[in-house]
């Protein structure tokens, strides 16, 4: 059988929730990955050291006894975050980055910050204090196209944003269009950004296949075929400044299944699948290990992996769901095949 060796992969965004979602999820990631970058949009978000200390002893105790996992910690920015909790979690060794969603732009982003011209004191301080700042890049203005959204979000912020702190590390979450592309690239190497399967590997097509896919929708939300080019051509190019960010979004079935369904693909348990199928379609198989498992260690200023993951190539079926029956979630191709499957070590 034919197999991929690789060093073992991290995560660089993941929502993996708390509670019995966090205990139904989590060793999906943990399986596929050695250490994650852990979304901080919990309700309520986690917006202090301290928060986030308790919610990484959550987590701890969730991992499986079997596998390894470290989760590395991210705060949610609001106005009231403060330059004293900024050089705080700056000098934790748990805590990695902020996160900034612009208000109203996703789940649980009410608390996000609603000016983001206010929020330049927070940013010098990460500057300062040297911890990254994650952005979901996307304007929330309900008169601007909601396929239009990243690319104004670069215009109306993200170039102000990079001139005036140049030494801030930024990475643009999740990028969905030849714009952001083109901007992380012509940007220093204090910018990078991660990139999702989903986008890889559908077009906005995928939203309306004989009916609308609910399992599908995600923000940002797919574009169209010229914009996927670009990001798969970015993800295998070799380029240290793009690397994997699942943006893995579990939601119950019922709340996706729904009128006013949730935004977000569950792709855990199936990442690095989904990921090899991308790149071996792009024939760049050889490029899955550096955007997988080395450029995200090194923009964080972490050390890479020492072990190893295995992909054989042989097809099977996703399951048609996770989870217990009173917490079932829909994955990302439910009941289609995959020609990748990791193995247990
Ligand atoms: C994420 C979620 O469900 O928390 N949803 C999504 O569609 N990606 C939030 C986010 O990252 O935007
Ligand atoms: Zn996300």
């Amino acid at each position: 059988m034919k197999t991929l060796t690789i060093t073992r992969p991290d995560d660089w965004h993941v929502h993996i929730r708390n509670g019995e979602m966090l205990r139904t999820v989590l060793p999906y990631t943990a399986k596929q990955f050695a250490r994650a970058i852990i979304m901080p949009n919990l309700k309520p978000p986690v917006t202090t050291v301290e928060q986030a200390l308790l919610y990484r002893d959550e987590i701890l105790k969730t991992v499986p006894v079997d596998l390894e996992f470290t989760p590395l910690m991210t705060l949610y920015l609001t106005a009231a975050t403060t330059e004293n909790e900024i050089k705080k979690a700056a000098e934790s060794e748990h805590i990695h980055a902020f996160k900034l969603y612009p208000a109203g732009a996703t789940t649980h982003s009410d608390s996000g910050v609603a000016d983001i011209k206010a929020a330049y004191p927070q940013f010098a301080a990460m500057e300062k204090h040297q911890i990254p700042l994650l952005i979901h890049g996307e304007v929330t203005d309900e008169h601007c196209d909601i396929f239009d959204r990243e690319r104004v979000f670069i215009e109306r912020y993200l170039l102000d944003i990079v001139k005036h702190f140049p030494e801030l590390r930024i990475v643009l979450e999740h990028v969905t269009t030849s714009d952001a592309v083109q901007f992380v690239e012509s940007a220093s190497t204090n910018v990078a950004a991660t990139l999702t399967p989903q986008h890889l590997l559908y077009n906005r097509n995928a939203l309306f296949v004989g009916g609308i896919r609910p399992h599908n929708y995600c923000l940002p939300v797919l574009k169209r075929e010229h914009h996927r080019l670009a990001l798969v051509k970015a993800a295998t190019s070799g380029n240290s400044k793009f690397f994997l960010g699942t943006d893995s979004a579990p939601h119950l079935t019922t709340l996706k299944e729904s009128a006013c369904g949730c935004a977000g693909c569950f792709t855990a348990p199936i990442a690095m699948e989904l990921y090899a199928e991308a790149f071996e379609s792009a024939n760049a198989l050889d490029k899955l290990e550096g955007f997988a498992s080395f450029y995200g260690a090194d923009f964080y200023r972490l050390p890479r992996n020492t072990d190893t993951l295995i992909l054989a190539k042989t097809t099977w079926e996703v399951p048609a769901s996770y989870g217990k029956d009173n917490l079932s979630i829909t994955p990302l191709k439910a009941n289609e095949s995959l020609s990748w499957q990791i193995c247990n070590q």
